[in-house]
Formats: structure tokens, sequence, C-alpha cells
């Protein structure tokens, strides 16, 4: 039936990334070129504010919990939450060579080796409640903070977390405001991004929860995917140290001109989707001006999402200059007290997570009226034979 074509594949779509190919559906998530993300059907600026475990619960179950549902889930979700002294051990053991992202996915084997059940559903919550103390872990042992580990999953996702991280000068209530927001802004977007779908391809061989996420966790380590956040913290420190922090927005425009005269790269705009501005780069840029107007790296930030999209406009092969969400994150976090730019893409793998494994739960048990979907095995063409129907 016609109706039931999606999409035509042609010879310009291969080695394209894939881009655009319908593969599947998505319950937990979507995300709208114009309009940007929405959790089962509910728009991210409706839900920027909320709890992260309410949030969570909304994914999860895919409805919003009554007041006593999400009392039991907080509690649910703490009961769950402590990591055994031999997986907090075993973490502290790994080198701290390299990017903290290879310890987290290393960190995630750990805990599937010493705690996994095999069971999807399972592992699916045990992963989120515990996820926040795996990355605190992680985070204090590569910055190499030697002191107790000490976890209070009662305080709430978020406030454990924060209370958790050994920051120097610690401003607890601002931070947990700020993660919480990274937190919920980061959870889930749609199915096909790289890390969301590597997750879902490596359970499709029946791989369990946990080596299944350290394996998204590989491809979130990417700079084209959840690296680039760091990169763009990068970029706005780079731009502020060379004008400066009396800068006019003027200058910033001859910046960025020069810079792609030059050919170099310009970070934070553009996305595989969205064709607007990133409607979580918009909950940031608010936050931002609402409380850290003054810091220097969110006015670079701000001029840059002002005359970014106007440079990058002028060059007809751009088909979306506007800022996304790595544009603005890395910045807030920063302003909020949280100083480990290093740190930032393991952030995005915590929130991640979150819909990773429930995606994960939907491919193995529930998809397909609850045969699960097959193990993934697209078609390659040989690459001796260029016609299609090779
Ligand atoms: C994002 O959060 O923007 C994504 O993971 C990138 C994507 O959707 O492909």
């Amino acid at each position: 039936m016609d109706t039931d074509v999606l999409f035509t594949i042609t010879k310009e779509n291969l080695e394209t990334g894939m881009r655009g190919y319908p593969v599947g559906y998505c319950t937990t998530s979507s995300v709208h070129p114009t309009k940007g993300l929405y959790y089962r059907g509910k728009s991210i600026q409706e839900l920027a504010f909320k709890e992260p475990e309410e949030v969570i619960y909304l994914l999860y179950y895919g409805k919003e919990p009554s007041k006593d549902e999400l009392a039991a889930f907080k509690q649910e979700l703490a009961s769950r939450a402590h990591l055994s002294d031999k997986v907090i051990e075993s973490i502290q053991k790994l080198p701290r060579e390299g990017q903290a992202m290879k310890l987290l996915a290393s960190a995630l084997l750990l805990v599937g080796m010493l705690e996994g059940e095999q069971d999807y559903e399972k592992d699916c919550l045990n992963l989120i409640a515990r996820i926040p103390e795996v990355v605190a872990c992680v985070i204090n042992h590569h910055a190499g903070w030697k002191g107790e580990h000490s976890s209070k999953p009662e305080l709430g996702y978020m406030e454990n977390f924060v209370s958790m991280l050994h920051v120097p000068h610690k401003r607890e209530a601002e931070l947990v405001r700020a993660m919480k927001l990274f937190n919920i802004l980061h959870y889930d977007h749609g199915g096909g991004n790289l890390s969301t779908f590597v997750g879902k391809a490596v359970a499709s061989g029946l791989e369990d929860m946990y080596g299944s996420m350290a394996s998204a966790i590989c491809a979130l380590a990417g700079p084209r995917h959840g690296r680039a956040n760091q990169d763009c913290l990068e970029f706005v420190e780079e731009v502020l140290k060379e004008v400066g922090e009396n800068a006019q927005i003027s200058q910033i425009e001859g910046l960025l001109r020069g810079k792609l005269t030059k050919n170099e790269l310009i970070y934070g705009f553009g996305h595989a989707v969205l064709r607007v501005e990133d409607p979580r780069a918009t909950i940031f840029y608010e936050l931002a001006d609402k409380q850290y107007k003054k810091d220097p790296l969110v006015k670079i930030a701000t001029y840059l999402r002002e005359v970014g999209p106007k440079v990058l406009a002028e060059n007809p092969k751009i088909s979306n200059p506007y800022p996304n969400v790595d544009a603005i994150s890395g910045v807030v976090l920063t302003a909020a007290g949280f100083g480990y730019a290093d740190y930032i893409a393991v952030l995005f793998g915590m929130s991640r997570a979150v819909g990773i494994a429930r995606q994960i739960v939907y491919e193995r048990l529930e998809a397909r009226g609850g045969k699960g979907t097959p193990i993934i095995r697209p078609k390659y063409l040989d690459a001796s034979d260029r016609s299609l129907s090779g």
C-alpha cells in the first residue's frame, strides 16, 4: 500500500549516517524539527522545572504520577540506589588516565558484573536509580579526590548526586537547581540519536542492560555527540579569552566571520533534526539571563546566540544555523559553580541513560506485541556492485 511507504531509498541515501531512515517506533520521546522535544507527548518546556523523579516516572510509565505515586516512586528509586562497597572499591581502582567517559563505561560494566540481575526491567530501574552514585564516584575518582564516599538517596535524585560530588566551594542549592534542569533536559531525544541507537542495537543481540549501556556511553563519548558540550564550553571560554570581558557584540561578530574565513569550526550551532533554536537551549538561556546575566561566559554565550545564526545563515550550505543545547548547557553549569569542564559529557551520560534504559526495555520486552525486536542487521551493498539491487 502506498500509504505504508515511509521512505524510498536511493543511492544518494547510502553512506549518509542513515539520516532520516525510519527504523522503528520510539514510545518515550519525539523530536519535531521546529517544535523540539516531547517526552511522552509533553513538551520539554512543560517539564523542564518539574522534579527529576516526576519526569523519570513519566518516561518510565508513560503517564504523570499522582502525589502518592510520586512519593512511592521516589522511595523505590532510593531503595535501589546504593552501590555495593565492592563496586565502589572496584571503580576507585580503575586507572584515571584518559577521558572520564571511558571510566564511566568501565564503571557500568563493573556494576553489571557485580550487581546485574539479567532482567531488563529490574536492571533498568536499578541502573536509573544507581547512576547518580556511579557518576559521582567516577567524577570524584577521576578528579583525584580521596575522601570517603557517602550516599544519601533519601535526599532526592539530584540532591544526593550533588551532595556526593566533591566540588570545591560548592554552592549546593544553586548547583542542585542547575543539575536538575540539565538532567531533565537530557533524558531522551527520540529513538535515533547515536547513543540510544547503539544501546538498543547492542541489546538486540541480547547483551544485558549494563553492557548495552556501556556501549551507549562509548557512543556518547565522541565529539560529534555527547562530548560536543565540552567542546562548546571550551569554545565560549576561548572566545572570552580572545575578546575579553568588556567585549562588544560587534567584536564577536567579527571574530566569527574571521573564523569562518579561516575555515575554523564554530561550535554550538546546528542539529541533526532541529531546524530552529533548540528549545532546551532556549530554556537554559532564559535561566542564564535570570540568574547569571553578569557572568562573563554567559555574556559571551548570549552574544554568540545573537550573532551566530545571522553570520552562519549567510552560508547557503548551512541549513540550521541556530544554537543547540550544547551552546549553553556547560556555560550554565559553570556559572552555577560546577568547575569541571571535563565532566560535562559524563553528566550528559548520566542523564541520557534514563531514556536509553527505558527504550531498551521497550525494544526487548514490549515491541511487536511483547516479542521484542530482532537482532539489528542492516544490509550493506557489495562495494564492487554499485547498483541498488545487489
Ligand atoms: C541531542 O540530545 O541533541 C541528541 O542526542 C542528538 C540527536 O538527537 O541526534
